[in-house]
């Protein structure tokens, strides 16, 4: 397995959630339970050399790779969620979509002031989702180590919104 075998799993599927939009469609990897283990260990092999005290990801595909990685890694996860989705109290952060508005949601005691947080997801591509993940970290006092990212869309440039943060990236369209 490589991650050009994983590459080449991820299948676009045309003009979805709307016309003009290429969606990457990363549920055959999931379901392949070799490409699945095999990039969740190169998520952590990306993240060897770091000392976090946790992993976060968004609301919902984050979590598909962010709770395995964390398991690996041998930390703990926080999930970042679409608004009105967490119990305890939370802090929201607002952030602008091409049309309308959308937030996140985390949970207020689910970083100490200090701890290192590395951001995962399956994919960058505006970087308006991580970008609002990092604010809500660091509102919390939380220190944002890296973003990591399994696969990333080159051309809408995310990596611009993004700058100043360590961002990894492991399979590029
Ligand atoms: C997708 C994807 C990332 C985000 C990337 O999630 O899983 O989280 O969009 O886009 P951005 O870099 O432009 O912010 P989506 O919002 O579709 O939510 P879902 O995982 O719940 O489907």
């Amino acid at each position: 397995m490589t991650l050009e075998d994983v590459k080449s799993l991820i299948r676009e599927i045309p003009d979805f959630p709307r016309e003009g939009i290429g969606f990457k469609d990363i549920t055959p990897v999931l379901k392949d339970k070799e490409a699945f283990l095999f990039s969740i260990d190169m998520l952590a092999d990306a993240i060897k050399d770091r000392d976090v005290d946790l992993i976060a990801g968004p609301e919902a595909r984050g979590f598909l790779f962010g709770a395995p990685l964390a398991y690996k890694v041998g930390v703990g996860f926080v999930p970042v969620r679409k608004p009105g989705k967490l119990p305890a109290e939370t802090i929201n952060y607002e952030y602008e979509l091409e049309y309308g508005m959308d937030s996140l949601e985390i949970h207020k005691d689910a970083i100490k002031k200090g701890q290192r947080v590395i951001i995962v997801d399956d994919l960058l591509a505006t970087g308006g989702t991580i970008f609002a993940a990092a604010k809500l970290i660091e509102e919390l006092g939380g220190i944002v180590d890296s973003i990591l990212f399994l696969t990333e869309l080159t051309f809408l440039n995310g990596r611009k919104k993004l700058e100043g943060y360590d961002v990894i990236s492991l399979i590029k369209f």
